[in-house]
């Protein structure tokens, strides 16, 4: 893999430096790009080192300008990475400025572009950035999440670059094959909240992060992605449609207006339950010690309703959070619900909004059980059997 690395000026820069031997420890080939302000931060000569590349810097380089140098980088590339895309550059980028060699570049490439944002958290969420992201991404950049944490300018928040290891895991996504290309892959994730009158909700522990992590692998694997997401604080993948919703029946509603799709990964913690008179005024105490019982009624099964319906995808799975009998349930529940898979999971300890799952994936052919891995690479891994099944 060749990279054409453009750094801005931030002081997460310094990363960059540890980003260029990661990606020469992994056999790739490296050319760096310093702004003006990104070489305030981090020599010509750490990177030229680190790279064992000439290191560019300006539009001005008579020799290589005779040779269209600015052209000739780009496409020397199979990616360009910008690290740290900083507010400034990205503001650059989005109204297609030219005005130093960086932005130039970035004006002139036709290579896939992937931008590592850093920046203080006030910037980030500034609503000039949030545009400029949008846009970016509306044209086919890839811009990453920013990390959240403290940050060097002593503020706490989204804003840090992502750990260079996490870079580089980006970076070979851009590389993976697209075997989902053409696919619309509709994923569910999340809680939902039932009302119980305006102010009181029945809710439960998911946090969305498994349901989320799978949207974002199956979009790095080409697919077009609707995410139906109950309530959770979550960034939305890159190339990912979002539709945000709050009750089981608001869920089933988007689900059903989704269709058709080739796969459906059913990963949402839908209340069984929802309270049949939720009222419009607040429930108050009466004085009297008394409280006016909650009559439950049965929320619609989506799952259970895709696998039974007309419109059921080529594959339909569904997740089983269980505390105890993990796989009996699940291969019970792989029957009564009409799915193809169903991914079971024991969330009797910290799976229930924690990085971490071990699932075991249920079908008719028998049980495979992955190891205990993070959320991401668990995604990675289901992603990688679906595209298997489909292919
Ligand atoms: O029956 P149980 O809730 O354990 O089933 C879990 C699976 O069914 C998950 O895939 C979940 O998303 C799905 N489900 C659903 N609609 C419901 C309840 C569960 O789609 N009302």
């Amino acid at each position: 893999m060749r990279i054409l690395l453009i750094i801005g000026g931030g002081i997460a820069a310094y990363k960059a430096s540890e980003l260029v031997r990661l990606i020469r420890r992994d056999g790739g080939h490296v050319t760096c790009v310093l702004t003006e302000a990104g070489s305030r931060f981090v020599t010509p000569l750490t990177l030229a080192a680190l790279s064992e590349n000439p290191v560019h810097t300006t539009l001005w380089d008579l020799k290589n300008e005779v040779e269209m140098g600015h052209i000739q980088l780009s496409r020397q590339a199979d990616l360009v990475v910008v690290c740290p895309a900083t507010a400034d550059l990205m503001a650059r980028m989005a109204a297609g400025m030219a005005d130093d060699l960086a932005a130039t570049l970035l004006l002139a490439t036709d290579k896939p572009v992937l931008a590592v944002p850093a920046m203080n958290v006030r910037m980030w969420q500034h609503a000039a950035t949030i545009a400029n992201v949008a846009t970016l991404r509306a044209r086919g950049v890839t811009v990453m999440e920013p990390d959240e944490g403290a940050m060097a300018c002593g503020e706490f928040g989204p804003g840090r670059l992502p750990e260079p290891e996490a870079i580089l895991a980006a970076i070979h996504a851009q590389f993976a094959p697209r075997r989902l290309a053409g696919r619309h892959v509709l994923v569910t994730a999340g809680p939902t909240h039932e009302p119980i009158d305006p102010v009181r909700y029945i809710a439960n522990r998911s946090s969305g992060r498994q349901g989320f992590a799978l949207a974002e692998a199956a979009a790095a694997a080409g697919a077009r992605v609707t995410l139906v997401a109950g309530p959770v604080a979550l960034p939305t993948p890159p190339g990912v449609a979002r539709i945000d919703v709050e009750t089981a029946r608001e869920m089933a509603a988007a689900v059903a207006a989704a269709l058709p799709c080739d796969v459906a990964i059913m990963v949402a913690a839908v209340a069984d339950w929802r309270v049949a008179d939720a009222v419009g005024q607040k429930r108050k105490k009466d004085g009297t010690g008394q409280i006016a019982p909650l009559e439950l009624v049965e929320n619609p099964d989506i799952l259970a309703g895709l696998g039974a319906s007309a419109a059921k995808p080529g594959l339909l799975i569904g997740f089983a959070a269980e505390t105890e009998n993990v796989i009996a349930h699940a291969q019970a529940k792989l029957a009564r619900k009409g799915a193809d898979w169903i991914i079971a999971n024991d969330v009797s300890g910290d799976v229930m909004g924690g990085a971490d799952n071990a699932v075991h994936i249920v079908t008719a052919a028998g049980v495979e059980s992955l190891p205990r891995m993070a959320k991401a690479q668990v995604a990675h891994a289901l992603i990688a059997k679906v595209a298997d099944a489909l292919a």
